[in-house]
């Protein structure tokens, strides 16, 4: 009889989000079970508790997925899922904290693939300025990009002092040098726009960080990619379908929402069938998504 594939889905919030077990289920796990307000130091007994009720063998159908709204405590949450494997008792795990993993791996391979096919040129040394940077989306933006060797800026909508400890914990953690800067007036905000090269906006939904007069100021921009689907767009020109259009008043491209949805849904729900057909276990983050992004981004 073929074994079930069993998913654990946690979250330190008090609800899992229906987004992730839609797509679980889709994906073709046969249960989902979530458990909410799970904290950090819980993590080892449900992982062993999962493990120890199955036969070795089954650890490859047996899964846990770690979701809610804060990067590093998912990614701790993860490294701890990992030290609590007692082999050859394990099992598979996969954080993707608010979509925050996927949808930065979807922008930054559909900013990578527009950058090589309309400028011919890579991430490296290109110089990014990321909106919303305080927020999962900008965290895990800023990693990708910076690991692919990108001159990385985070913006501050209320100042230096929270991307500051942003790109502080970016280097404790990584070892990657990203840069801060204040976008909390329009004067401060040109004068990043009129230095970037690539303008990558994560900002809350609804809300618009870059109007048109700002982006006309962009005069080294090549790409903007705008992750907020809900009315007004993060940046004024890009709609939620462009997939590297002119942005009008500017000479540089957008990429829009949807866009990006399209290939973050792709590599969500792939992530969950590999989890499904591997024959070893294995951990994912956001590296990994964003290696299945760029084989999906066009
Ligand atoms: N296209 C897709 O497939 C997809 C998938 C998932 C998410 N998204 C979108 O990705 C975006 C980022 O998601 P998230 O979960 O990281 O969002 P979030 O946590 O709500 O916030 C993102 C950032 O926006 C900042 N912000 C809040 N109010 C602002 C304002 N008035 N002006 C400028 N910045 C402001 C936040 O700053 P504070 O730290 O001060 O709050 C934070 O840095 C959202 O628009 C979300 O809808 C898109």
């Amino acid at each position: 009889m073929a074994r079930k594939n069993i998913l654990h889905m946690i979250t330190p919030l008090p609800q899992m989000s229906p987004f992730d077990v839609n797509m679980a289920l889709d994906a073709g796990f046969d249960a989902v079970v979530p458990y909410v307000e799970v904290k950090l130091s819980d993590v080892t007994g449900l992982v062993q508790d999962a493990i120890f009720s199955r036969p070795p063998d089954a650890g490859v159908n047996t899964g846990v997925f770690i979701a809610g709204r804060d990067v590093t405590l998912a990614l701790d949450m993860l490294d701890a899922a990992k030290k609590a494997m007692v082999p050859p008792f394990s099992l598979s795990v996969f954080a993707d904290p608010a979509g925050s993993f996927t949808t930065a791996a979807a922008m930054v391979a559909k900013v990578e693939k527009a950058l090589k096919k309309k400028f011919d040129r890579s991430l490296k040394d290109a110089r990014v300025a990321i909106f919303g940077a305080t927020g999962v989306v900008g965290f895990c933006t800023a990693v990708i990009a910076a690991r692919e060797g990108a001159s990385v800026t985070l913006v501050g909508h209320d100042g230096l002092t929270r991307v500051q400890g942003v790109a502080t914990e970016i280097k404790n953690r990584f070892g990657l040098d990203v840069q801060a800067a204040d976008g909390s007036t329009e004067a401060a905000k040109s004068a990043v726009v009129a230095d970037a090269e690539i303008i990558l906006a994560a900002a809350k939904a609804g809300v618009q960080v870059l109007d048109s007069a700002l982006m006309g100021r962009a005069s080294s921009l090549l790409i903007a990619a705008d992750v907020n689907a809900v009315p007004p767009a993060g940046i004024e020109g890009i709609g939620v379908d462009a997939d590297a259009e002119k942005i009008s008043g500017t000479s540089a491209v957008g990429i829009g929402a949807l866009a990006t949805g399209n290939v973050k849904y792709k590599t969500e729900f792939g992530l969950f069938k590999r989890m499904i057909e591997a024959e070893k276990t294995m951990t994912l983050d956001f590296q990994d998504a964003f290696s299945l992004a760029r084989e999906i981004a066009k």
